[in-house]
C-alpha cells in the first residue's frame, strides 16, 4: 500500500514538473528520478522492517508480551486508569514500533514477573531487572540501559546506616537484589513483601525499621511519603536490562538493535531525564 502511494506521489511529481515548461527539462527529469528512487528506497526499508517483524517469533504472534511489577516509579507504575506508565513502558513502546510488534503489558508482582519470563508465559521481564550472574542462567539479557545502586530508606532521624544495618529489621521486595543481598548478609533480620506498597506500608506502620532497595526508585517513593529519608549502601552498582525467555536470540538481537538506535539518537537519555527530574 505504502509502495503504491510512493509511486503515485512520484508520478504526480513527474507530471507537475513536466508541466513547468521545456527549458530545463533534462535537469528536471534527473531530479525527479532521484526523488522517485529515494522514495522507493525508503519504502523498501519500511517493508524490510515489516518482513523482519514477520520473522520474529514471540509467544503471542505479532505481539511482544512483557511481564512487569508496576510498583516501581519512575520505571513502571500505574496511572489512575490502571494503565502501566513510566520509563520502561515508554521505551518498550518505541522498541515495539521499530520491530513492528504490538506491546502487551502483563502486570503482576516482581517475583511472578521474573517467573513468567523464565517459564515462557511472557517474552521478557521488563521490571527494573538487575543483571546478575545467577539470573543469566535463567534469562537472555539485552544490553543494559541504566545503572542504580542499593539505598537504605528509613524514618527521618533513625540513624540507620550501612554500618549498623544488621541491628535493624530490614524490609525488601521478594525476589529483588535488595532481598538477595540483605538476606545473605543479615539473614533473619530481613522481611520480604510482594510489592513496594506493602513494604512502605510496613515501614510507615513501624513493622520494619528500614528498606533496602534501588536508589532511583527510593527517591520517587520519598517524594510521596513524608517523614522518610534515604542513605547510600556499599553494595555494587547494578545494571538494568530486559530479561528474555531463553532461546530466542533473533528477538533479543532485534531488541538490542532497536535499543542501540534509541541510545544513539538521544531518545533513551531524554526519556530517563524526563522521568528522573519529576
Ligand atoms: N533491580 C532490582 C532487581 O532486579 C529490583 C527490581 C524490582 N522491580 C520492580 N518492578 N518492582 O532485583
Amino acid at each position: 500500500m505504502k509502495k503504491y502511494l510512493a509511486l503515485l506521489l512520484a508520478l504526480c511529481l513527474c507530471l507537475s514538473l513536466a508541466a513547468c515548461g521545456s527549458s530545463n527539462n533534462a535537469s528536471v527529469a534527473e531530479n525527479t528520478e532521484t526523488d522517485a528512487s529515494a522514495v522507493a528506497e525508503n519504502t523498501e526499508a519500511g517493508a524490510g522492517d515489516a518482513a523482519e517483524a514477520a520473522a520474529l517469533t514471540t509467544i503471542n504472534a505479532g505481539k511482544l508480551t512483557i511481564s512487569t511489577s508496576p510498583d516501581f516509579p519512575p520505571f513502571e507504575s500505574t496511572d489512575d486508569s490502571g494503565a502501566v506508565i513510566g520509563i520502561e513502558p515508554e521505551l518498550m513502546e518505541l522498541i515495539c514500533q521499530k520491530l513492528g510488534l504490538e506491546l502487551q503489558i502483563d502486570a503482576m508482582d516482581f517475583d511472578s514477573a521474573l517467573m513468567a519470563a523464565e517459564q515462557g508465559k511472557s517474552d521478557a521481564v521488563v521490571s527494573g531487572v538487575t543483571v546478575t550472574e545467577e539470573r543469566k542462567s535463567s534469562y537472555d539479557f539485552t544490553d543494559s540501559y541504566t545503572t542504580i545502586t542499593q539505598a537504605i530508606v528509613s524514618k527521618e532521624g533513625s540513624g540507620i546506616t550501612m554500618e549498623n544495618l544488621g541491628d535493624y529489621t530490614i524490609g525488601v521486595q521478594r525476589g529483588t537484589t535488595g532481598h538477595i543481598y540483605t538476606e545473605e548478609d543479615f539473614g533473619d533480620k530481613v522481611v520480604a513483601y510482594d510489592t513496594y506498597s506493602l513494604v512502605f506500608q510496613a515501614l510507615n506502620n513501624g513493622q520494619i525499621d528500614c528498606i533496602v532497595m534501588d536508589d532511583a526508585v527510593a527517591k520517587a517513593y520519598l517524594a510521596t511519603n513524608p517523614g522518610l529519608e534515604m542513605t547510600t549502601t556499599t553494595y555494587e552498582p547494578e545494571e538494568y536490562a530486559f530479561g528474555f525467555h531463553k532461546g530466542n536470540p533473533d528477538l533479543v538481537k532485534a531488541v538490542n538493535d532497536a535499543l542501540a538506535e534509541l541510545k544513539a539518537d538521544g531518545t533513551l537519555q531524554s526519556i530517563l531525564d524526563k522521568y528522573m527530574s519529576e
